[in-house]
């Protein structure tokens, strides 16, 4: 498993061009890369400005395949390729309905929000309050007004906008917390980090009308879920 060097944090110096240029770089790579291959989730990585979701002392930084510390506890952005890495096998398309567990900064969210679009619906909860403040602010910021954003235990999901035709848990999970798996569709599918003995993997589930399927798809490296459903040590599913 690859560990990370978070460079040293510098008034930031980039000009709006140069950061157009690196998110173009940086999609090409990711499509080379195989990443990357839907058009919506390219489109909206070419458009949302990721350096606008960074502290501002990490900003430079913004299309390093790093994951940088935020406000709040133990929060992070992750890398850019994370964000095809879940939403490509997720499906993630046009008029989804969309629950997000672990806002961060704010940046997944609003891409989610571009990939769904209109018709769609983007929900995403925040447990750590400092965190929330900072990824609210970013959002309003960059002019994202229409998604719903919830500061609380995101293991509980938000049954209100329930059923959701998508779940993507940020966070790295020992067990799928039971309300998030009745909360999404019939016919829809989730993903999360999960632990087991001591790794993590990258695991899809598709809800049927009985059962879930189960697919693991690389190892990866996160934060673990905080909250209700947090820091046990209970099997996956
Ligand atoms: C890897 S970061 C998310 C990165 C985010 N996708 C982004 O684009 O910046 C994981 C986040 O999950 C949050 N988190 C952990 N447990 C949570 C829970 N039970 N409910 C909601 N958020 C949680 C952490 O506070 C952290 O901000």
């Amino acid at each position: 498993m690859q560990g990370w060097i978070v460079p040293p944090p510098k008034e930031p110096t980039k000009t709006k061009e140069q950061f157009e240029r690196e998110r173009e770089r940086k999609v090409r790579w990711l499509i080379k890369h195989g990443y990357l291959r839907s058009e919506r989730i390219k489109n909206a990585m070419l458009k949302v400005r990721r350096e606008d979701f960074l502290p501002p002392h990490y900003r430079d930084y913004a299309y390093l395949e790093v994951p940088f510390p935020l406000p709040g506890e133990r929060a992070s952005i992750s890398c850019p390729h994370s964000y095809p890495l879940f939403y490509e096998p997720l499906g993630l398309d046009e008029g989804h309905r969309f629950l997000e567990v672990g806002l961060g900064s704010g940046y997944g969210t609003a891409l989610a929000f571009e990939i769904v679009g209109k018709g769609g619906v983007v929900v995403s909860i925040e447990i750590d309050p400092l965190t929330f403040d900072y990824a609210k602010k970013n959002l309003d910021v960059a002019g994202y007004k229409d998604i719903v954003l919830v500061n609380g235990d995101g293991g509980l999901g938000y049954p209100e906008l329930s059923p959701y035709d998508r779940i993507c848990i940020t966070a790295a999970c020992t067990e799928i917390p039971p309300p998030l798996l009745e909360q999404l569709k019939v016919g829809g599918r989730l993903i999360t980090p999960v632990t087991e003995r001591g790794s993590q993997y990258l695991v899809l589930h598709e809800k049927h009308e009985a059962s879930f399927a189960r697919q693991v798809l690389c190892e990866v490296l996160y934060v673990s879920l905080k909250g209700k459903y947090g820091g046990s040590d209970k099997p996956a599913l």
